[in-house]
């Protein structure tokens, strides 16, 4: 299988517009194929909307944007991608023949998924060429913003291009999980369908409305399910002795009519109580105005996750992690040879974002120690502090940083770091940062900072391969002459 840098989309409705803002954003190029040509506009509509949520997902530093091109072709599109992800209507006829058709322009090791909320990828692959390579990779609407796919491989599908599929799922911010064996409405549907006929059923019978039912989630069990699960909360349920003592004691309410699982008829008037109640909850609030207080709350929660290595927040983690070490593998060449000449090490090439501005229209205070300590980590990593070395409990902590203003920096102004280390003893380090703008090389702000080498919490001295490498860049640093700014902070003894 290919490594992929060019993906396919064929259909770009809600579906196809999510992968396409996903991919871009993790520096895929999109090739978007659709049969209606309105849909160009529409597209990059949906791209240009996701982008505000999308850049407050991670600052963790991303390779360039990908780019979006349309057509109507869908056998050149085919002919020149990677990947193809199929996204046209849920009718399984329809799907079973553009599938066969785009299988014989595309090249054998083009792996090739569909969307399909709950068709069988083996009645989909039937009709193909190479139909081994054909999965089901199922997202989930904001696909941008929800890290799930799940995968799922027919009776002709190679695990190879299950594990294929995964490995780009994964490179794009995603959790990829692997189905054991097809059934209708894969994992999540069925899980998600047992719950929306039994709500289906309460309003029909005026239990209660559309909004007292999501109340009933949102309140409680919503709050749990996005980081335990269902599983693993009930578990806790049943105190010491968990699931087994919580299987005994509400065992017995399994036998009882709680649900019925069997939808309701859905006649004009259960459809007029659902219609009439979702309005309400809505009040007066546009589909574009609740998507953007959806999408500013999923960000907020997967940040909130991470700091707990939880669910779509370890996923987010373990995304940043390899970006931050892909950025400092490309920096680590161009910094051995900086070191070599005794030059200031150019550690980050960042940008104003939008999100940074203050009332002012300039970058606000608190970003610049955010950019500042990007450039620290860029430092240590180089040096050797990955995620293996602060999860051993050593890391390093700021004990002082002095910052200077010197000019502004206004939004989407391109800026870099430079970085020095001035001292250095067995446990602290100090740098010297320099903000610059990108296209007048003007001195924006500088920072003095001190850090101290912890060990479970304690002030400890560094390990040696740190020591080691922080100490050949202080030597080579000791030849330039001392910044200006410089002397605010200082390695005074501890204490
Ligand atoms: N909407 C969701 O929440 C959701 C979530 C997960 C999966 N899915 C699945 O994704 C798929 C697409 O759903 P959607 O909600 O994006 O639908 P949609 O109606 O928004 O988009 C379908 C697109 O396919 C295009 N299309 C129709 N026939 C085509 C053809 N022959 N060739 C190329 N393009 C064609 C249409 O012009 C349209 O742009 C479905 O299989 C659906 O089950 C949907």
């Amino acid at each position: 299988m290919r490594q992929v840098k060019k993906l396919g989309l064929l259909g770009t409705g809600v579906i196809g517009g999510g992968w396409a803002a996903r991919a871009l954003h993790f520096g895929i190029d999109v090739v978007a194929a659709d049969v209606k040509p309105e849909m160009e506009e529409w597209i990059r509509g949906a791209v240009e909307n996701a982008e505000g949520a999308l850049a407050r997902l991670t600052l963790a530093p991303l390779p360039p944007k990908g780019r979006l091109t349309f057509t109507t072709d869908l056998n050149a599109m085919a002919a020149q991608v990677d990947f193809i992800q199929e996204n046209i209507p849920e009718q399984l006829e329809l799907k079973q023949r553009i599938l066969a058709q785009v299988s014989r322009h595309a090249p054998a090791d083009v792996l090739i998924a569909s969307s399909t909320s709950g068709l069988m990828p083996t009645d989909l692959q039937q009709d193909m060429q190479h139909p081994e390579r054909f999965l089901v990779a199922h997202p989930f609407n904001p696909v941008y913003l929800l890290p799930l796919v799940e995968l799922v491989g027919g009776r002709q599908t190679a695990p190879a291009a299950l594990d294929a599929a995964a490995r780009f799922f994964t490179f794009i911010g995603m959790h990829a999980l692997k189905v054991r064996r097809e059934v209708p409405g894969h994992l999540t549907d069925r899980l998600q369908e047992a719950l929306w006929r039994e709500i289906l059923h309460m309003v029909n019978e005026d239990v209660a409305t559309t909004g007292e039912l999501d109340d009933s989630i949102i309140y409680g069990p919503g709050l749990r399910w996005a980081a335990m699960g269902t599983n693993l909360i009930y578990h806790l349920a049943g105190g010491e002795t968990g699931m087994r003592h919580m299987l005994r004691q509400f065992g017995p309410a399994l036998k009882w009519p709680w649900t019925k699982l069997e939808a309701p008829e859905l006649t004009e008037s259960l459809i007029d109580k659902m219609v009439a109640g979702t309005q309400a909850q809505a009040a007066g609030r546009s589909i574009r105005e609740l998507e953007r207080l959806r999408d500013g709350y999923l960000v907020a929660i997967q940040q909130m996750l991470k700091q707990y290595n939880i669910g779509a927040g370890a996923t987010l983690r373990a995304l940043e992690e390899r970006l931050y070490q892909e950025a400092a593998g490309k920096a680590d060449a161009s910094l051995r040879k900086s070191i070599e000449q005794g030059a200031e090490l150019r550690l980050l090439e960042t940008e104003v974002r939008p999100e940074w501005i203050d009332y002012n229209g300039h970058m606000t205070d608190s970003r610049y120690l955010q950019v500042f300590g990007d450039a620290t980590d860029a430092l240590l990593r180089y040096a050797g502090v990955d995620d293996e070395y602060r999860r051993s409990g050593r890391a390093l902590f700021t004990v002082e940083s002095h910052v200077v203003h010197k000019a502004e920096a206004k939004a989407m102004e391109p800026l870099y770091v430079t970085t020095r280390v001035l001292e250095l003893d067995d446990k602290r380090v100090r740098l010297f940062h320099s903000l610059h703008r990108r296209r007048d090389e003007v001195l924006v702000a500088t920072a003095e900072q001190v850090y101290l080498h912890v060990n479970h919490g304690k002030a400890a001295p560094m390990d040696a391969g740190l020591h080691g490498a922080l100490e050949r860049v202080r030597g080579a640093h000791a030849r330039l002459p001392a910044p200006a700014q410089a002397g605010r902070v200082s390695l005074r003894p501890a204490g």
